[in-house]
Parts: C-alpha cells; structure tokens; sequence
C-alpha cells in the first residue's frame, strides 16, 4: 500500500486530540502505517511544532486506554507529526501547507474536523491549489448540515472538488465492532435468515444512552439538540443495519443502496403524529453516579427548550417489516452509559406450555460487546414441565481473545485502504434528514410538548407510556 498524508484541518482541535490522534497511533502501533506516511494538522494559531507534539502526546496519555501508551510507539509516530499553520480562509497562507503535501508522493487524506461553514472554502483552496489528486480522500464528520436544505449545500461544495466515491462521511457508530458483527450475524447464520421479518419479529428496541451531559459543547449542542446530534445519524445508521435486506456483496454501493431503501422506506411522521408517535425532553436536576448533578439549562447557563431525550415509534413501510414498531430512544444524562439493540421474537404459535416468555436477542454495543440470546428451557429443578427463561452470553472480546477494537481507528484504516462500506453515502445523508426534519418542525410548532426527566433517572415518564401503550416496555439488562 502505499504511504498516506493524513492531513487534519483542525488538528489541535479537541476531536482530533481525544479522538483521531488516538486512532493514528494505535494505527501505529499496530504496523499499519506504511513508511513514509505522516500527519499534518493544520492550526490557526501560531503554534510551535514543539507544543503541538507535546499537546498530542498529553492528549495520548489522557485518551488511551491505561497502560497502552509505549514510548517506543510514541517515538515513532511523534517522527511523523508536523503542525502547520495556516488561516484556512486565506489561500496566500497556505504555500507552507502546499510546499509539504507536494514534497511527497503520499496520498493525502484530508479530514475536516472543523465547522462545516468552512468545508466548502478548505476544499475549494485545495482544488485551486492543484491538491485534488485522483487518489486524495476526505473525511467529514456527523451531523451532516442542521436540516436537509443545509447538507444538501455541503454534499454540494464537497462534491464540485471530490466525485463521491473520494468522499467519506464518519458516522462512528458503523465503526463499533458489534455494530458490524450484526452484519454477521444477520447474513452468515442460517437460523436467522427466515425469521428477521415481520412473521416472526414483534417489534425492535435501539437505545443509545449516556450519562454524561453535554460537557464543553453546549454551543453546538444547543443549537442541534438529541434528534440532530444522536437520532438523525446514529440512530437511524442502526435502524438501516437491522433492518436492511441482504446485499448481494459487501462493498460499498452494496451496502449503501440496501440502505438507502430502508431510509426511503421509513414513515414520514407527519403533524397529526408528531405527538403521538414522539416524546423529547430535556434533563433537570437529578444524581448520577451518587453526584448530585446540575440541569441542562444550569449546564448551558441560560434558558433553552433543545431537547436532550428523544424517544419514538418508527416504522419501515415495506414488505418485510409491515406494522413492526422500531422504538428509537436516546438520551443525555440517563442512569448509565449503554447501548444496545433489541430484537423482540414473537410468541410461538401454538402455547402449548401456556404462558410463553418470548424469545429475544438482543445486541450490546456499550459499555461491553455482547450478544445475549435468550431461550425458553425445561426448568429441571422441577418434577413438572416448567419452563424457565435461559439466557445465553457471548462475550466478543474473551471470545476472540483480543480487546475490542477502537471504533475510529478502523474507519480511518478503511479511509486508507479506499474501502468506504462503513461510511454514509450522500443519499443516505438526504433521507435520513428528509425523514427528521418534519419532526423537528412538528416540535418547533410544539406540536409534542416538552417533557422533562430527573438526570440519572431512566428518562421521562412520557417515553414509558409511549411503548406502554403498546403493552410493551423498555428492555432492561438484568
Ligand atoms: C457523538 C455525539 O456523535 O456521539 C455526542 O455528538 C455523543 O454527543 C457521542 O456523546 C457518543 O458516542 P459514543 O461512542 O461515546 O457512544
């Protein structure tokens, strides 16, 4: 393979510190980087190449896993950071930039880990420049725009300088090892194969929950908010996997047009539903992890009505997964960190043992890589024929004797390697906002009001009614 010129617009930014320096050098230490590749962030400041090496390296030692960082490791790939400064939006201060990245024959990675405001001019100076080569990449990071009208703007400057298949859009979540072993499971098991549809599937559970709040980033969360932040992406990324029907292959086009089908497929939630169909909430002051902790709006320090929780009934109107509910719920500040997705069996068809539990399987992406499935067995502890629920684990890190894998590192291996299966194609980016943006302007009109939750608690009483009321409830780890 040949080398790669990462080249991180923003790179003493807090993504590129707490997350992609930390997959660089885990790339690293892995023997993945090939000779000659470097990384070059860029920096509006006047920063020394001295104090940005020794930014990245405390930034290594707080973000890496204990005991992972090595300073033989560290030595090697200190050799390959160089900081550049240059005002992005002035293209006289890039001859620094240019002079570096055409000194080498890499191929340049660029990844814009900056607003994207500045996406179109950074990507416009590069193609002035003559930096736009056949083999360049570049990597944007979620949310996507603030509506459909505004991804499809950025979709727009990106694509005059890049064809879409140099274009790869992170969503991190499709980096999680568990989110891809659902892939496996789901299309190499047999047993699977028959049952993943409405005749067999009750409804799906996907939670993706945290405790913290929004931390340093009230400014940008405030203006986007649970749907825009976690659900418009991440959420309905999850939603395409489950539900997706078998690709014929597993390369990119592949993978992303079963996709888009499903995102085509998802029901509008249209006014009259929106109260319905959704709940959103904002936290107020509760105790996480025996803290007493602070509301949203004391975290922000002014007044907001953004929402921090969302909860919803989804469908996907096809063939396969006619009148089957996809309950998508998301939250800050709730009693844990965890995420999961769960598949709920329908009851056998004839009860011949009287009351059935169900059969489930269900998915942990957070904190542990799980995968739980669980059976109805004879109870031998009795003379009768009880049944009892049995669960069987599978735990992916003990099973293949090796620690889960850092969900950025392999995405940036797959930018590297050219192969863009896990990352989203414009299209999809398109229907997942035309699907969320008429929810977000149901809110607006507060056609769902506004429900609160205690932080540390499991959110609003309202997202328990909205799957109670269909004699459902939430899944709960034992
Ligand atoms: C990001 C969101 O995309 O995902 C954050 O912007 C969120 O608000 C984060 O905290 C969660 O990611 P993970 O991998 O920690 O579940």
């Amino acid at each position: 393979m040949q080398a790669t010129d990462w080249v991180i617009f923003g790179g003493t930014g807090d993504l590129s510190i707490r997350k992609l320096m930390p997959a660089l050098y885990r790339c690293e230490g892995e023997g993945r980087m090939v000779d000659g590749s470097r990384v070059l962030a860029t920096s509006r400041g006047n920063v020394s190449q001295d104090d940005f090496v020794a930014k990245v390296k405390a930034g290594l030692q707080k973000f890496l896993t204990a005991g992972e960082f090595d300073e033989a490791i560290w030595t090697a790939f200190a050799a390959r950071l160089t900081i550049v400064n240059v005002d992005l939006s002035d293209i006289d201060s890039w001859s620094e930039m240019t002079e570096t990245l055409t000194s080498s024959r890499a191929n340049p990675v660029y990844y814009l880990a900056i607003p994207p405001s500045l996406f179109g001019g950074v990507c416009a100076t590069l193609s002035t420049l003559g930096l736009v080569s056949e083999a360049a990449r570049v990597i944007v990071e979620k949310p996507l725009g603030y509506d459909r009208e505004s991804a499809e703007a950025i979709n727009g400057e990106i694509g005059r300088y890049f064809t879409e298949s140099q274009v790869y859009r992170i969503d991190h979540y499709l980096g999680k090892e568990s989110v891809q072993n659902l892939l496996a499971l789901r299309f190499a098991n047999r047993m699977f194969e028959n049952i993943w549809d409405a005749n067999s599937i009750d409804h799906v559970q996907i939670t993706l929950a945290e405790s913290v709040g929004v931390e340093s980033r009230g400014g940008f969360y405030d203006s986007a908010g649970a749907m825009r932040d976690m659900v418009q992406n991440h959420l309905l990324q999850l939603l395409c996997l489950v539900a997706m029907d078998p690709p014929n292959a597993l390369d990119a086009d592949s993978v992303r047009s079963e996709k888009i089908k499903v995102l085509r497929s998802l029901r509008k939630i249209t006014d009259a539903d929106i109260a319905k169909h959704t709940v959103r909430a904002q936290y107020v002051d509760g105790e996480v992890g025996g803290k007493s902790v602070d509301s949203y709006v004391g975290d922000l320090g002014h007044p907001s009505r953004t929402e921090t929780f969302v909860a919803i009934r989804a469908f996907v109107d096809n063939w396969r997964w006619k009148g089957v509910p996809f309950y998508l719920r998301t939250g800050k500040r709730m009693n844990g960190r965890y995420a999961e997705m769960v598949i709920q069996f329908k009851p056998v068809t004839h009860p011949l043992f009287g009351q059935e539990q169900n059969n489930q399987l269900v998915i942990r992406l957070q904190p542990e890589e799980h995968i739980y499935i669980n059976l109805m067995s004879k109870d031998i502890a009795s003379a009768d024929v009880k049944l009892r629920p049995v669960e069987f684990e599978i735990d992916l890190a003990a099973e293949c004797n090796a620690p889960v894998a850092d969900a950025y590192k392999r995405l940036m291996l797959d930018a590297m390697a050219g192969n863009g299966t896990l990352f989203v194609h414009r299209d999809e980016v398109d229907h997942a906002w035309r699907w969320a943006d008429p929810i977000i302007a149901g809110w607006k009109k507060n056609l769902a009001s506004l429900s609160y939750y205690a932080a540390g608690s499991n959110g609003p009483e309202a997202a328990e009614r909205l799957i109670a009321e269909d004699n459902r409830k939430w899944h709960v780890q034992d």
